[in-house]
């Protein structure tokens, strides 16, 4: 295994590019089982869970072929498919259950593994089952997989409303819809601009989709659809990430390629802390003014503050002068890194779904553990700003959402490097 070694305390400055968002990549390639033939994705960013995803349409009976820098993703789909995703290569990526919608509605067939839980909460998908059923889809559980059947061949349209606002949920309805017969009506969508990224890859292919973005989505299914070709958006939170970066103490930090209107409520918040974050020519430019200021923070759907982006903003209100309260709203156990920070110093303390943060004068390196994606990203945050050596173990977490993260941030003038465990 890896590990990321930093030398804290060195302020970054310079200009880091965005890769494609992970959160987009991976529903709009399931999306290609949607249609026969060679489709194109560009901008898709070179990750452990993409190339999970690119595995498991092999298993189907797909070719998935990369190329330009890895960038860009060649895909063909057969007219018959394998309609099913083993446990284990779904158990090693959740968002593998996206390839459900795609494949009954296509096939009138689908046998998929119960991704199981995960570190951050019980991730349960009985939303993407009761869209499904919604559309006339037959649901049956055993030993833990999920088979899903068309009874007539082909779903049909249908109005239904999501008990709560679930990203891949809706993701997984509206491209099952999208070949259904007859309209449907999505209601309580999630608002994400991966949402919206993905109904505009389905749109490029034919399908007639109005209001994603919005929390109503309406679809009036088509017979078939025309391959893919799409590129992937900027991803928010590796964007996120790097914003979070320029906003420590004395960094300034420009990060480029990603959409300043997609990052709002993280905006407001940096600069609540004191940051300054203005707008560039192609991206935004975050500066780091002095101590951070205290501020609290509250989760939720977008547009509302990123649940991806809670453990990252922890990291410079560790070293505000006074406390914040940070609450998690949408996981029900995504505080794994706040352990891990109190090893390097911070002063947190966890009640329920709240986290009070105390801010310290400073934070000092340590060796950490990674959990899950988004706290791998907050312990590396966390060492750069901290005096002395940070080892940032098991890392694997960090390389499924984050593409050579060292790589990155070393320009910046971080002092940061892999080495084996
Ligand atoms: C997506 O996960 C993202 N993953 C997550 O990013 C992100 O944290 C999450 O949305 C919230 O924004 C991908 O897009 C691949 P949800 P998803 O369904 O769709 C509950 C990362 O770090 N729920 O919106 O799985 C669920 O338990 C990852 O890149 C149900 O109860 O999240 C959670 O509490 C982590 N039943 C809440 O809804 C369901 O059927 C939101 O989950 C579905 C969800």
């Amino acid at each position: 295994m890896d590990k990321i070694v930093v030398e804290g305390g060195v302020p970054l400055r310079g200009t880091v590019q965005v890769s494609g968002a992970k959160n987009a990549a991976l529903p709009i390639v399931a999306a290609s089982l949607l249609a026969e033939g060679d489709h194109v994705v560009r901008n898709v960013p070179d990750l452990a869970d993409v190339r999970t995803m690119g595995r498991l349409l092999g298993h189907m009976g797909c070719t998935v072929e990369r190329s330009g820098d890895q960038h860009a993703a060649a895909i063909r789909v057969p007219a018959a498919v394998t309609p099913e995703a083993p446990y284990e290569l779904v158990k090693t990526m959740r968002a593998s259950v996206v390839v459900l919608g795609p494949l009954v509605a296509r096939w009138g067939k689908a046998r998929v593994s119960l991704p199981g839980g995960c570190a951050i909460g019980a991730r349960p998908i009985d939303q993407h089952l009761k869209g499904l059923t919604a559309l006339g889809a037959k649901i049956e559980l055993e030993h833990g997989y999920v088979t899903a059947t068309a009874p007539r061949g082909r779903l049909h349209g249908a109005v239904f409303t999501f008990d709560g606002q679930t990203v891949t949920g809706t993701e997984n309805v509206m491209m099952a819809a999208a070949l259904a017969e007859g309209r449907s009506v999505l209601r309580n969508c999630a608002r994400e601009p991966e949402v919206i990224d993905l109904a505009d890859a389905l749109i490029r292919m034919g399908a007639r989709i109005e209001g994603a973005g919005t929390d109503e989505i309406r679809i009036d299914g088509v017979e078939r659809l025309a391959p893919l070709d799409h590129d992937v958006i900027a991803d928010r939170i590796e964007a996120g990430t790097f914003m979070v970066a320029g906003a420590l103490p004395g960094c300034d930090v420009v990060v480029k390629g990603c959409l300043a209107d997609h990052l709002e409520a993280l905006t407001e918040k940096l600069r609540a802390v004191g940051a300054t974050v203005t707008a560039v020519e192609g991206g935004v430019r975050v500066v780091g003014d002095g101590r951070p200021r205290p501020v609290d923070v509250r989760t939720a759907p977008h547009p509302g503050f990123p649940t991806d982006m809670q453990a990252q903003m922890m990291v410079p209100l560790c070293l505000a002068d006074g406390s914040s309260k940070v609450t998690e709203t949408v996981f029900e156990n995504r505080f794994m890194h706040v352990q891990e920070l109190l090893r390097l110093g911070a002063d947190v303390a966890i009640d329920g779904k709240t986290a009070v943060v105390r801010g310290v004068p400073a934070l000092s390196g340590a060796p950490v553990m990674a959990s899950d994606l988004r706290a791998s990203a907050a312990l590396v945050l966390a060492g750069l700003a901290a005096q002395g050596t940070t080892e940032v173990l098991r890392v694997y977490h960090l390389d499924r959402g984050y593409e050579r993260i060292e790589a990155k941030l070393a320009p910046l003038g971080a002092r940061i490097r892999r080495e084996k465990e």
